[in-house]
């Protein structure tokens, strides 16, 4: 790569791309403001009190503050630290496959394929030969034909298409429809751990708390069928030791995928299960 992938340029498309694809300005109901504020900002107080927060303090809040906006990084702040209670929320009410976050890395509208598919990638991809299959069943165990499966992950360097720089515009991004019987194949390559960008303001902020920086290595799919919910979920890979300290907590075992061995690489059989509309 000659150009470098920093956390500001990824911070900025993530920002750009939110903008652009979600409607920020859905409106709340005043009371719902009212109740949802005063009880962040009493925590915010009991904080201050409970740790008799100093000045100093107060000022390296602001400073940071101010620099999260700056890097454009508020996508990536809040869906690692933020997102993961919003989805267990959201599908509580849910018997079908669990779900995860759905991350600041998500573009709609990727290269369809049918249900045996290959992901767009370079002739030179580096990593190793991943094929996930599975069916997509409705929670009575109907198979869901022509259900889609939209996937998109991260390279073997660990940089999304998009959102890094000189990486073809839909790499290892794609909408998959299944079969009659709500199959689906996709050839693709194993994720790596993802290291959050650390040299902008949530790395700054990862550094002095000294946490661990990483993700462990996942496939984010979005899998919907007509009168579903769509569940947003993503896979992760027994062995990987960022599953057990995820920054972004979105890890659940349910989640956690059994590879076998294949010819050219590993084999891994996944089914989703969707909850009626
Ligand atoms: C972030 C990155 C991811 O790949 C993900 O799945 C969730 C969050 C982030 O950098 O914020
Ligand atoms: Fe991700």
């Amino acid at each position: 790569m000659s150009e470098k992938t920093t956390a500001a340029a990824t911070g900025a498309s993530a920002t750009e791309h939110f903008r652009a694809t979600v409607n920020g300005a859905a409106d709340v109901p005043p009371e719902r403001v009212d109740a949802l504020v005063n009880d962040v900002l009493q925590s915010v107080h009991a904080t201050i009190r409970a740790h008799r927060v100093t000045y100093s303090e107060y000022d390296a809040l602001k400073a940071w503050l101010i620099q999260v906006g700056r890097d454009g990084e508020w996508p990536l702040f809040l869906d690692v630290f933020v997102e993961h209670v919003v989805e267990e929320v959201a599908t509580a009410g849910r018997a079908g496959s669990k779900g995860s976050i759905e991350g600041p890395f998500y573009v709609p509208g990727a290269p369809e394929f049918g249900a045996d598919a290959t992901l767009p990638m370079r002739d030179d991809e580096q990593g190793v030969r991943l094929t996930l299959h599975g069916q997509v069943r409705s929670v009575d165990g109907t198979p869901l034909p022509g259900a889609k499966v939209d996937i998109w992950q991260d390279d073997a360097a660990g940089f999304y298409s998009q959102f890094a720089q000189n990486i073809p515009e839909w790499n290892l991004r794609g909408v998959i429809t299944a079969d009659e019987n709500g199959r689906f194949r996709i050839r693709t390559i194993q994720p790596t751990p993802y290291q959050i960008p650390i040299d902008g303001a949530t790395g700054a902020l990862i550094r002095a708390a000294n946490w661990p920086a990483y993700r462990p290595a996942h496939l984010h799919l979005k899998v919907s069928a007509a009168a579903h919910q769509q569940i947003t979920s993503q896979l992760y890979f027994p062995g990987d030791p960022h599953n057990e300290t995820d920054i972004a907590d979105a890890v659940k075992p349910e989640l956690i995928l059994q590879p076998t061995p294949a010819a050219d690489g590993i084999d891994v059989e996944y089914d989703f299960i969707l909850d009626p509309a």
